[in-house]
């Protein structure tokens, strides 16, 4: 019985920073892709241009629903959006690279600047459909 409690405990304090350390990997090689893909519009502090490309930082669009940025990131945005309350509606083209890559700026986007979000996995990817 304490036994049984004692191992459960230690294994939940072993998964903890075992999940930390999977999401600041993925966080660190999204920041790389982020860089080399995105910080042209979207720019350093994620926080876009008004009214023409929109934030990313504390962004409501997605924050709540990561699966709308994986969408974005894997099949574009063709429509108009509101973001924190300004329309947009210039097109984003699907970026081309691969989901564990999806994966990995989505991660960076959710944790970054402030946002605070959860570390997205390939299978995550995967379930977003067009
Ligand atoms: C050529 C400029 C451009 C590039 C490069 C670009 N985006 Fe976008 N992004 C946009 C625009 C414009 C929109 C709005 C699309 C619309 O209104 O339908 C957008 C929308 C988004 C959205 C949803 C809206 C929001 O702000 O929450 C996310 C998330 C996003 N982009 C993430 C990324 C990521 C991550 C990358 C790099 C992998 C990237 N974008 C590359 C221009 C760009």
């Amino acid at each position: 019985m304490i036994t049984g409690t004692l191992l459960a405990a230690i294994a939940g304090l072993a998964w903890a920073p075992a999940q930390d350390k999977k999401l600041e990997e993925s966080k660190a090689r999204g920041k790389e892709l982020y860089a080399e893909l995105c910080i042209t519009c979207h720019l350093a502090d994620g926080k876009g241009m008004a009214g023409a490309i929109p934030p990313l930082a504390g962004s409501n669009y997605f924050l709540k629903n990561p699966a709308k940025a994986i969408q974005a990131i894997k099949y574009g945005l063709n429509d108009p959006i509101k973001v924190n309350g300004v329309e947009y509606s210039t097109p984003m083209a699907a970026q081309n690279i691969s989901d564990e890559e999806i994966a990995d700026v989505t991660t960076y986007i959710l944790n970054t600047w402030g946002n605070k979000g959860k570390l997205i996995t390939v299978k995550d990817v995967e379930k977003v459909k067009k």
